[in-house]
């Protein structure tokens, strides 16, 4: 049993390092559907017209995502991404979809997926070309994106393949400038410092100020060590890239794979706990069409949702690491906090987790009010600084609280005690 003391201190609310990209657009994390890493670079029609990346496919999604809820749980996004092109650009030189994938355009599938209240993404790529060898943007920035704004479409994912890693800001600083030129807001996906990290430690406040989300690590795998990669790169790197996050530019630590092969029931919730902790975009990649009704309601639970959403817009970090235990903490806005506890541990059964304030830990004094979301709902009660709250974590699970301060006589008296506390510690300490 780990006894973990969760302190105030990470409340500290700090402003984003920098401006954000002045679009209007990615105020709270992008939520949608990307098709990678479920259907990849399916491009065989012939012999598998329901998988293929093909108009189609889209469709479908747009219409499965209106009748099943996905819309109206805040999923609003269908994103295109690479294989949709065609091998050569057209006799004006600009990008063109594979004319028997796309027999109507992409002008046309945007005004369709538009027609259900849903905006379109598509792919491309800053060099040469794409990741899987199709043209890319390098010299055609301009007319790119024009292209993209003729055609109506919403979300550009700029992947960075085939590009000299000297060149990569400016190629995603010369996109940025060639969308804003369109006079169409276009939210702008990047994978600049995925790229870059190789070579040297990327400029947060320039890319802040240049994408509306971007890509850090790699590819994410329908596996379990593959989320757990992801959440350890974040974590040991969240005192570089946390910062650079708020409204308007995210850090993405890439797709959901919720409702695919390879997560466990509590490694599913897992990804979408800490998907929210980290205020990532929501970004589904799996097959609406034929997803069983677990994943289902847990992609749409909408206290999830609401933390992934809030309005604080601050991203969470993890807070301690202790007895194969993770802990990760994500501020919210009415000075609530997201806390959610990992079990690392893949052996054995539910371990229990002690949680209590250390001394000085105002918020929950007088009383806070703690909700159980994950693994289900469930109304923890009130608390007080001395409270011991026990929670049973399954193997590569996560337990998700949100912890609500509440007053027991009025407002304003909270308020002033809340002004008196002068803790500085931005971890939690560990008892
Ligand atoms: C272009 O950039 C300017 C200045 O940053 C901004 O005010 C404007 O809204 C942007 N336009 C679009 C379409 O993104
Ligand atoms: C970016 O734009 C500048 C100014 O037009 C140009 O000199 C530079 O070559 C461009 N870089 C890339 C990679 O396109
Ligand atoms: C990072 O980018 C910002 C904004 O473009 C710039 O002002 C700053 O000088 C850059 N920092 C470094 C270390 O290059």
């Amino acid at each position: 049993m780990c006894r973990c003391a969760l302190l105030l201190g990470l409340i500290v609310v700090m402003s984003p390092a920098a401006e954000a990209l002045d679009n209007g657009l990615a105020l709270k994390p992008t939520m949608g559907w990307l098709h990678w890493e479920r259907f990849l670079c399916n491009i065989d029609c012939d012999k598998d017209p329901n998988n293929c990346i093909s108009e189609r496919l889209y469709m479908q999604m747009a219409d499965v995502m209106v009748k099943e809820g996905w819309k109206e749980a805040g999923y609003e996004y269908v994103c295109i991404d690479d294989c949709w092109l065609s091998r050569q650009r057209d006799a004006q030189g600009r990008l063109q979809a594979d004319p028997k994938r796309f027999p109507g355009g992409i002008k046309k599938l945007a005004d369709y997926v538009h027609s259900k209240g849903l905006k379109l993404g598509i792919y491309a790529d800053v060099g040469k070309n794409t990741c899987a060898g199709y043209p890319g943007s390098l010299g055609y920035y301009e007319t790119d994106a024009q292209t993209f704004a003729d055609w109506d479409v919403d979300l550009l994912k700029f992947d960075g393949c085939f590009m000299d890693w000297n060149l990569l800001g400016e190629g995603y600083v010369n996109m940025s400038k060639a969308l804003n030129k369109t006079g169409h807001s276009i939210l702008y996906s990047c994978e600049w410092p995925l790229y870059e990290w190789t070579f040297q430690k990327p400029n947060y406040t320039a890319i802040r100020e240049t994408c509306n989300h971007w890509r850090n690590f790699a590819d994410v795998y329908d596996s379990w060590s593959s989320v757990k990669s992801i959440l350890e790169w974040t974590a040991s790197h969240q005192d570089v890239i946390v910062p650079s996050a708020g409204p308007g530019g995210w850090n993405d630590p890439d797709m959901l794979v919720i409702g695919n092969f390879g997560l466990s029931r509590d490694q599913q919730e897992s990804q979408m706990a800490l998907w929210a902790i980290m205020a990532a975009p929501l970004l589904m990649s799996n097959d609406l069409r034929d997803i069983c009704p677990r994943s289902k309601e847990l992609l749409q639970n909408r206290l999830i949702i609401a933390i992934s959403q809030d309005s604080l817009g601050k991203q969470g970090y993890r807070t301690a690491k202790v007895d194969s235990f993770e802990v990760w903490e994500r501020p919210l806005s009415g000075n609530r906090l997201a806390v959610a506890m990992l079990n690392m541990q893949e052996i054995g059964g539910p371990r229990r987790l002690v949680i209590e304030a250390v001394p000085g830990w105002r918020k929950c004094n007088p009383l806070c009010n703690v909700t159980q979301i994950l693994p289900q709902y469930k109304e923890m009660g009130l608390q007080t600084p001395h409270s011991k709250m026990v929670v049973s974590v399954n193997p590569s699970g996560t337990t998700l609280l949100t912890i609500t301060p509440i007053s027991s006589n009025s407002q304003g008296l909270y308020k002033l005690h809340w002004q008196d506390t002068s803790v500085k510690q931005k971890r939690a300490t560990i008892l």
